[in-house]
């Protein structure tokens, strides 16, 4: 039976420049031997026997019908990919050669590890390693480390534990994590499932999990911190199903200052009380703390709402998107009600009680299994939502959605071409393939005005985002060292790229040149270990 998840992750064609789009579902429970239908049929089962529209069957057989796609922005055009295992509720991660790497899932596919490199002729498609994980990662949380190509893979139903991807050393296993036992609340469905994990630039790792965090050094195995725990009640983490960010890190206090922000959750007993059919109000909190430095304490502010099941984007601004969601109830089959329709926008630099702005209500509701994601292009694609157990069409009062839509930012609108900056092109000078720590590499491009003081350049790491969870998001605001005029209205802007792979581990980000509030369009970059 199909469970339709909806996991979100923008990956890169460097060569190519090819966008695409992987929306992947669910393939197999215990209780089937195959999925249910999707609405992609194939012509035939990748076994290669045929699929008839006349067998009655074929018509019911899952293996008839696509439950991984690629979606290609431009063109609009979706192309079915082939599962050989189950990512139901997985992680994933974007390896610095682009390749997404996807972790566990659900039975058979809860060890195994997937990837995605996209190509441009349209003929590749994931692969399997033949490598298991050492615990089953069911509803775990990813995080890239800088160290190259190595992810750190935290938590999952019944696995109070985390491992690395690839392993330190060959005999590692899986290292015990007692916090997650701590933080496990057996009669709400867990409540630290899909950890919040955040890369601190000083290289630990903090982990928050139901209302309590921790500063993590995982080279040694050990808690650095154990921070307070966030004032409003109720929980935060699967299923309760808040979301989280860390701030955008910028690079006037050198990336020192990292603050994570937590909104959202479900009320203590949301999940055994809609086991039982009654929804209770979502918490409409946030908490923000600095996890940097000597003084940790979350500061307060409410939402215009109560929100679960939200995902929360940093924008090329620095603005923080809150999108999707339900204002009661929590994850699970059919345990939530009243979607939440309208987005909020936050601006974490202004004043307290000035900084959500109530955007335009979508028509969609989109709770359980939908997934939002920044694009290059400067709008955000929103797709999902399926609280069903398998994917249910009809006669159901939350339909499997296939819907996708583009959410456009007031920033998009045309009255403020005038200061859009245009026509971006990066040189890293010589022939490199991208800019190491540390050094100079020049953004070209094209400004009507002359610039005023308020241009800023972004860096953003696509996230893999499932269940509420932006895994590997952040957004640095880097230094410009000088800017030059040439002929013509052509600017060119001499950066400089982060210190370290602390403050932002090695692969692909998205660059954008935002002037007075308004970006550009979004160029890839990548940062390299020299
Ligand atoms: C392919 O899969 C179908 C459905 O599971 C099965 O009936 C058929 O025998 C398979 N064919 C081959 C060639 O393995
Ligand atoms: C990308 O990097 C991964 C991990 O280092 C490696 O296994 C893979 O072969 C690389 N893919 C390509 C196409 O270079
Ligand atoms: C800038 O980009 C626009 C399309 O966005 C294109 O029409 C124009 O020719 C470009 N200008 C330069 C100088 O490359
Ligand atoms: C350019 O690339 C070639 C081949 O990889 C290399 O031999 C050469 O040193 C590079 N030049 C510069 C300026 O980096």
């Amino acid at each position: 039976m199909g469970r339709n998840t909806c996991l979100f992750c923008l990956s890169i064609h460097a060569i190519f420049a090819l966008l695409h789009f992987v929306v992947s579902d669910a393939v197999k429970s215990p209780a089937a031997k195959s999925p249910s239908p999707s609405q992609y049929r194939l012509h035939q089962r990748y076994n290669g026997s045929q699929c008839s529209t006349r067998s009655r069957n074929d018509l019911k057989d899952g293996t008839c019908y696509a439950h991984s796609v690629e979606y290609e922005i431009q063109g609009n055009n979706i192309r079915p990919l082939r599962l050989v295992s189950d990512p139901w509720c997985s992680s994933g991660s974007f390896l610095g050669n682009g390749t997404l790497m996807q972790i566990g899932g659900h039975g058979r596919g809860s060890k195994r590890v997937r990837y995605f490199r996209p190509c441009g002729n349209h003929q590749c498609n994931w692969q399997q390693s033949t490598r298991s994980l050492s615990d089953s990662r069911w509803y775990a949380s990813n995080q890239l480390l800088p160290q190259h190509d190595r992810v750190i893979v935290v938590g999952g139903r019944n696995a109070h534990s985390y491992e690395f991807v690839p392993k330190l050393h060959c005999q590692d296993k899986s290292f015990n994590l007692p916090f997650l036992h701590d933080t496990n609340d057996a009669h709400g469905g867990g409540n630290n499932l899909y950890p919040f994990l955040h890369l601190s630039s000083d290289g630990n790792l903090f982990i928050f999990a139901n209302r309590d965090s921790i500063l993590f050094n995982y080279r040694r195995n050990r808690v650095i911190k154990s921070f307070p725990r966030i004032p409003g009640g109720g929980s935060r983490n699967y299923p309760s199903s808040g979301s989280s960010v860390i701030l955008p890190l910028d690079h006037s206090d050198k990336f020192q200052k990292v603050e994570v922000m937590v909104c959202g959750g479900a009320a203590s007993g949301a999940y055994e009380a809609a086991e039982g059919g009654r929804f209770l109000r979502a918490l409409n909190s946030c908490g923000r703390m600095v996890i940097t430095g000597n003084i940790h304490k979350w500061s307060m502010e409410n939402m215009p709402g109560p929100r679960t099941m939200h995902d929360m984007l940093i924008l090329p601004t620095g603005h923080i998107l809150i999108i999707n969601g339900a204002k009661r109830g929590c994850a699970g089959w059919q345990n939530a009600a009243s979607p939440s329709l309208e987005p909020y926008l936050y601006n974490p630099k202004k004043a307290v009680g000035e900084r959500f702005t109530v955007l335009k209500a979508t028509k969609i509701a989109r709770m359980y299994h939908s997934s939002a994601l920044l694009l290059p292009n400067g709008r955000v694609l929103v797709a999902g939502g399926n609280p069903n157990n398998k994917y249910t069409f009809s006669k159901v009062a939350y339909p499997t959605e296939l819907r996708l839509q583009a959410l456009v930012p007031d920033y998009m609108d045309r009255q403020f071409n005038h200061l859009r900056p245009r026509n971006l092109t990066v040189d890293y000078g010589g022939n490199s393939s991208g800019v190491a720590y540390g050094k100079q590499f020049t953004v070209h491009f094209m400004l009507g005005r002359r610039p005023g003081k308020d241009v800023e350049y972004s860096v953003y790491a696509p996230p893999f985002t499932t269940h509420s969870n932006s895994m590997n998001q952040r957004l640095l605001k880097l230094r410009c060292q000088r800017m030059r005029r040439d002929a013509g209205g052509l600017r060119s802007a001499v950066l400089e790229a982060p210190p370290s792979p602390n403050v932002a581990p090695p692969g692909y980000y998205l660059l954008t040149v935002v002037n007075a509030g308004i970006p550009s369009l979004s160029k890839w970059i990548t940062l390299i270990n020299a």
